[in-house]
């Protein structure tokens, strides 16, 4: 059984067809790329996947259950999580406090033990707590627990929304274009930062990037979009020489 398969997705927004008849799968331990053009339909694959869009068609099996029309919540408690393309914090918490309220999400306590303040619901405050501080660590972070993410540098937002998604600790972390607007340095540490996750976490990635020095450094496997459409899949290399993907998407000379 594969961690995820996407089976026949198409996505129709009124007279677009965003994604037609897309499929993919996606294996325990591995870490992949989806690359391809501005509005090739990539951001809207992650967005089906992880609950924020319905698909027109199709299917996607997470661990084995169908999780197409599930709420977002829902398929992030099944061991699921994401990044956005365009950073989604939330700016008037601390760095710290993002963490935890993203840990609260897996938690399996009520409403109501949370309002009583049961025993069970303080020793999972202790324990959330702990963690966070501990995810903050694993991410160089600990130095800003109590900052804003507004007052930070943009590099930093980008690596507190990386251990947001990693409080839960995911089967599966989605990364929508995690180097956008990062500088060349910034770009090595996030690099890093990825392959540590990989190695330590033993979790699988899936991530979309422009930025061909990320994607063919990290991933193992790439699929390739156009126009809604897959054109092509394999490792760096195979993917680097498709004349189909140099056409569409690399140009002459762009790696
Ligand atoms: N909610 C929506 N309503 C209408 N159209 C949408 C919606 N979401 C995406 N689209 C359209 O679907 C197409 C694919 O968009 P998508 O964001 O998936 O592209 P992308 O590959 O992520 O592009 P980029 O590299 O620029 O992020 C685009 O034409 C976009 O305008
Ligand atoms: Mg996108």
């Amino acid at each position: 059984m594969s961690l995820l398969e996407i089976n026949g997705l198409t996505q129709r927004f009124g007279g677009l067809q965003a994604l037609s008849n897309f499929s993919f799968r996606l294996e325990e331990r591995e870490l992949v790329g989806l690359i391809g053009p501005n509005g090739a339909g990539k951001t809207t694959v992650f967005n089906i996947v992880s609950g924020f869009y319905k698909p027109t068609e199709g299917d996607i099996v997470f661990c084995g259950k169908r999780v197409n029309g599930l709420k977002p919540h829902v398929v992030t408690a099944m061991g699921m999580a994401r990044t956005f393309q365009n950073i989604r914090l939330w700016n008037d918490m601390t760095v710290l406090d993002n963490i935890r309220l993203a840990r609260y999400a897996w938690l399996d306590y009520s409403f109501w033990s949370a309002v009583l303040r049961t025993k069970k619901f303080r020793q999972s405050e202790k324990a959330i707590e702990k963690r966070s501080r501990e995810v903050l660590e694993i991410m160089d972070l600990t130095e800003y627990a109590a900052e804003l993410p507004k007052n930070l540098p943009y590099g930093l937002q980008r690596r507190v929304e990386l251990a947001r998604a990693l409080a839960g600790n995911p089967k599966l972390l989605l990364l929508d274009e995690p180097a956008a607007g990062l500088n060349s340095a910034d770009v090595e540490g996030l690099i890093r930062h990825i392959r540590w996750i990989y190695d330590e976490f033993k979790i699988s990635i899936w991530m979309i990037e422009h930025q061909m020095k990320v994607v063919m450094s990290l991933c193992q496997r790439l699929a390739v979009i156009d126009f809604g459409c897959a054109i092509a899949e394999g490792t760096p290399e195979q993917i680097r020489q498709d004349p189909d993907v140099i056409k569409a998407y690399l140009g002459d000379g762009a790696l």
